[in-house]
């Protein structure tokens, strides 16, 4: 069982604190379960024969006992309590480092909503029951157990009440149980439902607004919200049984305890104290009931929760590291061999075939229509996706032997959509290296032309940033990124697209600006423009996943198809412009 393994699994490390808690509730359910029949001692041997001394001994002792109850329970509740949050802190952990070590379409696989769902709500139910479990584990089984025996000493010839009561409690919560367990399921799909809707249009808003989808998006919302609220309301019908009835049985036993038991007092059979301890200790066994229930009632959907998250956890992410890691001398050369790359369950592969060098100090320009695989082609180096086929190596190794921190260092991407962190724009820019200066800083906001808008801004380089990077403008968070690529200082740079929201006299202030910076490094370009490939030392024409053609602009210029077409359709958008 899925839940099971995964509590035993997490609660491993604590297990010391499992002990504390264990032996602390010992203490406390045995110090519960001798206060009856303290007080039956009291009844019939001090009360009725009036007997004051020892009416105060007993008494003392009922105070001593109940006082070690009390310290005991809070002490065993204070350690279960530590226990459960720090097994809920580990889920979190764990699922967090699966998921950002999943390539991209592993978290496509899932989606984010779930993932979001898995790591927050889900995890809160398995750690809710972690902690019932150990708050009531041990206690609920001694109680009744313990209470059964105790309540057979005070009188055999009232057991037959415990008999009954006992099992007509079980099977009334153990069929509303049986009738809850497969709506939890539905629950947390539909909470997911909720997190996916929600989160689609806080993000695509703008385009919401643009289309003036608002009623529709409402409308939709308000279907996922009605299927929520629907199964919970199923759920809620059924919690609200439980209480009446458990309610129901606990006065009828209450009511059939007082009833034949003041018969057998009056028959002078039991005695008065007898028949107190005894409504006392069924009353026990029937709390100890309800708590079992309760928490059996909370198993099912923590069982659900602990698969959803299990399936997250079981997840071979393919970012993982490598089994080994070695030191590898970095000479900043990226190569390609035969690289095929297909995204999951697609017919096509995206790319096929693709080989090529690219060394440092020289620009690797790839040029293609849209769709032809030019972003898939640059997220295979920084190992964003696997390639399915071929070796895509850099520095001589292939990238899946590398370690995430390793390939950090050598390659830096500059994303086709760029991505600014909340935050400031210093700590955005320091991304790539915490230690970098203010100094580095600017140099780097300078050579992305980016200076002169930070500048303006009155708190400079701690202007916040949202989440995002929503509220600076598209051309300046593509500056931005270019300048936090250019703090890390990287091997190899990987512009995607990167100067497209410029305009062309600042794309090309930018692009001299970074001809030195970029002097000793690999640099590999997608661009649209022919204006910003014209220079490099080697042109990439990829076309529909295929490389048709590679050389420097002149040379494809002469002799390229696929590349007199690019060029030919951009200088007669220029005319006509
Ligand atoms: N997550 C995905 N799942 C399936 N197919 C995808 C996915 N992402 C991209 N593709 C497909 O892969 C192909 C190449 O996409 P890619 O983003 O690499 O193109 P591109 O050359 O960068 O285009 P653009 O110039 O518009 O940025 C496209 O046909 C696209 O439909
Ligand atoms: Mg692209």
């Amino acid at each position: 069982m899925t839940l099971l393994r995964v509590l035993l699994r997490y609660s491993r490390r604590y297990w010391a604190w499992i002990v504390a808690v264990f032996a602390l509730q010992l203490i406390s359910t045995m110090a519960a379960l001798y206060l009856p029949s303290l007080n039956a001692e009291i009844i019939d041997d001090g009360v009725s024969t009036g007997d004051t001394a020892l009416i105060w001994g007993l008494g003392g002792r009922m105070l001593l006992v109940c006082l070690v109850q009390v310290v005991t329970a809070v002490a065993a509740i204070w350690f279960g309590a530590r226990t459960a949050m720090a097994i809920g802190r580990d889920l979190r952990r764990d699922l967090f480092d699966t998921v950002t070590a999943m390539s991209e379409q592993q978290v496509r696989l899932f989606g984010s909503p779930t993932l979001i769902t898995r790591g927050t709500n889900d995890i809160q139910q398995v750690q809710m029951l972690a902690l019932m479990t150990l708050n009531f584990m041990v206690s609920t089984p001694i109680m009744c157990i313990g209470g059964i025996v105790m309540a057979l000493r005070e009188d055999v010839g009232l057991s037959w009440l415990v008999w009954t009561s006992v099992p007509l409690l079980l099977v009334i919560v153990g069929f509303l149980v049986a009738r809850l367990m497969p709506l939890f399921r539905t629950v947390q799909e539909r909470i997911d439902g909720i997190n996916g809707v929600l989160r689609e249009q806080i993000i695509g808003i703008r385009v919401v607004r643009a289309f003036v989808r608002e009623p529709h998006e409402t409308r939709r919302f308000a279907e996922a919200n009605r299927r929520l609220t629907d199964v919970s309301i199923r759920v809620g019908q059924l919690f609200v049984l439980m209480f009446p009835v458990i309610g129901m049985v606990l006065h009828l036993a209450t009511a059939a305890v007082l009833w034949f038991g003041g018969q057998r007092v009056d028959a002078g059979v039991m005695q008065v104290g007898s028949l107190t301890a005894f409504l006392q200790y069924l009353l026990q066994i029937l709390m100890a009931v309800m708590m079992g229930t309760f928490m059996a009632m909370m198993v099912p959907r923590a069982i659900v929760c602990a698969e959803r998250v299990d399936e997250v956890l079981r997840v071979d992410p393919e970012q993982a590291e490598p089994e080994t890691v070695r030191e590898v001398p970095r000479t900043g050369v990226v190569e390609f061999r035969d690289v095929e790359f297909r995204y999951p369950g697609a017919e096509r592969p995206v790319l096929s075939g693709i080989s090529f060098r690219a060394v440092p100090g020289q620009t690797t320009a790839i040029v293609g229509s849209t769709g032809s695989g030019k972003t898939t082609l640059l997220g295979l180096i920084p190992r964003l996706m696997q390639a399915s086929g071929g070796e895509v190596l850099v520095d001589g190794v292939p990238v899946a032997d590398l370690a995430r921190a390793q390939l950090a260092e050598r390659v830096s991407l500059v994303t086709q959509r760029p991505y600014l962190f909340s935050g400031t724009i210093a700590s955005n820019l320091r991304f790539g290296r915490e230690d970098a200066t203010d100094d580095e800083l600017w140099h780097a906001l300078t050579v992305a032309q980016a200076a002169d808008f930070v500048r303006e801004q009155p708190e400079g380089l701690e202007r916040r940033v949202s989440q995002g990077g929503t509220n600076v403008s598209g051309g300046q968070r593509q500056r931005l990124c270019i300048a936090r690529t250019l703090v890390a200082r990287p091997d190899i740079y990987l512009f995607d697209d990167s100067f497209s929201a410029l305009d062309v006299a600042t794309d090309a202030r930018l692009r001299k600006a970074l001809a030195p910076e970029l002097a000793d490094a690999t640099a590999i370009i997608v661009a649209q423009r022919i204006s910003t490939v014209m220079g490099a030392d080697q042109i990439i024409v990829l076309d529909d996943g295929h490389i048709v053609g590679q050389g420097t602009h002149d040379e494809l210029l002469a002799a390229n198809e696929t590349y007199q077409q690019i060029v030919a359709s951009q200088i007669s958008a220029q005319e006509e412009a």
